[in-house]
């Protein structure tokens, strides 16, 4: 018979479980202290530590040291992707394209692409997507660095979350450790958390993952996979030498596991980074997609996989999707063959580079290295990195807090993406206004606070 403490433990579980299910304690909110729902519920802190502890392993709730334990919930995603397009906001939030330069030539596109529909293009294709359009991924990764792959082991995904989930599925099990940078993108820690997976963040210097600590890493956690973001990372900016790339690649091949390389921003690279997956042709999965370089709408991501796991990963898409939608990889096509995306990437990393110079007049104290589309930028003593963002929104200002990003959370950062405010004048007013409220009195500033979330 369990122990009656156990029983006890459990039902606060439940209870803390369906006060989520109904809304009491939301998505995202922190949850009371133990000692306080102990009163509450007439038991003891350490049963309500222990109820919160399953929760946590349920991926229900997450604690955080110092800080308590918050609501899990798909709204976190959705917290820092803020794809406001009111007239009145500066979104400094979402990571994407100035997409009115592209406007023109993605109709342009879609007309000519009209005209090449045909029966066989609009019916169901065999694996992941027609030959001619895993051609076309084929073209647009080789130009960035990929090694080129060929039609069988060239994958069509729905972007590259969906490469990402589709991998993280294939090569892991629920309970799984994979391995990232310990400050990495929002959307691999939602599936890991989703599809209960373990995370373990390896630290990161100047230059991205560091080797050693990628080394201790595996040997300490034995993660089955790891992820990393090699080109103007998300969200610290840092891109990896070739000469660490091959440093990772290395660790990798000696310990027998798989690397997932998203490279979805290594286009912004002024010459080509070759990819770390070009020296793991049995281990390494390479995903990107058009999202970032042309347009999200577009939804067309790549994966070059080793062959051995081709039928496994093409498994995985067909049942989660079938196939992507070819319409959207016919247009992908006409302007990945003429030439056209190239030049419009080529435009954004120039956008990208201006922007990230009048950033830094606005907001000297950053520290990001690259010249991509984002910064990730220190707070001021005083500022703490939800409680800025909250106030910033408050003044029509959207960033990114921080602790999205953060494995471990210990930064106390914001990201701001530069390049989806299409006006060059307002982007340097929203900077103004920014490095206004950065240079507030906090203390000040809070007592104003009329709108919290
Ligand atoms: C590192 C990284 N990977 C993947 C994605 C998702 O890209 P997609 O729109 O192609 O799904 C993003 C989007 O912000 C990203 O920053």
């Amino acid at each position: 018979m369990p122990a009656v403490s156990e029983i006890k433990f459990k039902q606060i579980a439940r209870t803390i479980e369906s006060r989520i299910r109904d809304g009491v304690y939301p998505p995202n909110t922190k949850l009371p202290p133990h000692r306080v729902l102990a009163e509450e519920l007439q038991t003891t802190p350490v049963t309500v530590a222990k109820a919160y502890k399953l929760l946590s392993e349920q991926n229900q709730v997450e604690s955080f040291v110092g800080r308590g334990t918050f609501v899990c919930g798909e709204s976190r995603l959705s917290s820092v992707i803020q794809s406001s397009d009111d007239e009145d906001v500066y979104n400094f939030s979402i990571l994407q394209p100035c997409l009115s330069h592209h406007l023109p030539a993605l109709q342009n596109a879609i007309r000519q692409s009209a005209s090449q529909l045909t029966s066989q293009l609009i019916g169901y294709a065999e694996n992941s997507g027609h030959e001619r359009h895993r051609q076309t991924g084929i073209r647009w990764a080789s130009e960035y660095g990929l090694e080129p792959g060929t039609t069988h082991n060239t994958l069509l995904t729905s972007g590259a979350q969906n490469a990402l989930a589709v991998l993280v599925e294939s090569l892991t099990k629920p309970g799984d450790t994979i391995a990232v940078e310990t400050l990495t993108y929002p959307g691999i820690l939602a599936i890991a958390s989703l599809k209960r997976r373990h995370v373990v963040g390896v630290q990161m210097d100047e230059h991205g993952m560091i080797p050693e600590h990628l080394q201790q890493s595996i040997e300490q956690h034995h993660p089955k996979l790891v992820i990393t973001v090699p080109s103007h990372q998300n969200p610290t900016g840092i891109t990896m030498p070739e000469e660490r790339r091959i440093q990772i690649a290395d660790i990798i091949r000696q310990h027998h596991i798989w690397l997932v390389e998203d490279d979805i921003y290594g286009f912004l690279n002024e010459k080509p980074i070759p990819a770390i997956c070009n020296w793991l042709p049995e281990q390494g999965f390479h995903v990107t997609s058009l999202s970032k370089a042309i347009c999200p709408a577009l939804r067309c991501g790549f994966i070059k996989a080793p062959s051995s796991q081709v039928a496994t990963v093409s498994a995985h898409i067909r049942t989660d999707i079938w196939l992507s939608s070819p319409l959207n990889f016919i247009i992908a096509e006409e302007l990945i063959h003429s030439g056209q995306a190239f030049e419009l990437a080529e435009r954004q990393r120039l956008l990208a580079a201006e922007r990230q110079a009048i950033a830094k007049q606005y907001l000297p104290e950053t520290t990001t290295p690259g010249q991509g589309y984002h910064l990730w930028l220190p707070l001021p003593s005083g500022w703490q990195q939800e409680r800025f963002a909250m106030e910033a929104q408050n003044h029509r200002i959207l960033v990114s807090s921080g602790s999205y990003f953060d494995t471990q959370q210990s930064c106390n950062h914001i990201r701001l993406s530069l390049t989806a405010i299409h006006s060059g004048k307002k982007f340097r007013e929203g900077m103004e206004k920014l490095n206004q409220l950065l240079h507030a009195d906090p203390a000040t500033v809070l007592s104003y606070q009329t709108n919290p979330f």
